[in-house]
């Protein structure tokens, strides 16, 4: 399969270069299907992910699974086209499962701010499970200023734009297979 990966790219005039290869991200996903697999043996969780961004990672996640388990979806922006965040998380979309004395597994491409996540987890947690963690292929520490627990990264990365492998500057750059950088800013 030819994959889009360019090692430079242009959107909306702004310039990217790669900086998580394909090969790179595909083998830490790996590692983290194999860690939840154990983890969450006999539990039958169901992944959530956060729409649009999650959506090409929790695809490949959810096949390095090798346990019964479930999927759901939801929406949320807090974004806009904008690449900092406007402060209000915006629900677009609600699961359709009953998470109920469920194990519940929140998939998300990054944490940034922790905003969106820590209204996520917070909502979740009302609706009862039996357990709620958290999963993000990226985390901005620097830039996180919610109290979070997050029990499961891909990876740390410093608080510049990026974007790739579903996440999208101005809804662009989301078929990326790698992730890339802002050059300058
Ligand atoms: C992005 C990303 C997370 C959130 C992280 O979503 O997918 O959901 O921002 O930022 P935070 O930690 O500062 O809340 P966005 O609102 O851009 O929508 P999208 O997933 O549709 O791109």
């Amino acid at each position: 399969m030819d994959l889009y990966q360019p090692e430079i790219v242009n959107i909306n005039g702004e310039e990217f270069r790669v900086y998580l290869t394909h090969e790179e991200i595909q083998q830490r996903i790996k590692q983290l299907g194999k860690e939840l697999s154990k983890d969450y043996k006999d539990k039958k969780p169901i992944f959530i992910g956060v729409l649009n961004g999650a959506y090409i990672f929790l695809a490949d996640l959810m096949r390095y699974v090798t346990i019964p388990c479930e999927v759901d979806f939801l929406k949320l922006s807090s974004y806009g086209d904008e690449k900092v965040s406007s402060g209000e998380v915006q629900e677009l979309k609600e699961i359709d499962a009953d998470i109920e004395g469920r194990h519940v597994i929140l998939v998300e491409d990054i944490i940034d701010t922790g905003l969106s996540m820590k209204f996520l987890a917070d909502k979740m947690n009302r609706m009862n499970p039996a357990s709620v963690s958290v999963v993000t292929l990226l985390h901005k520490k620097e830039a996180t200023r919610y109290d979070l627990q997050i029990d499961y990264t891909g990876f740390n990365i410093p608080n510049l734009f990026v974007v790739g492998y579903g996440l999208d500057f101005a809804q662009e750059g989301r078929n990326l297979s790698q992730i890339y950088i802002l050059q300058k800013g």
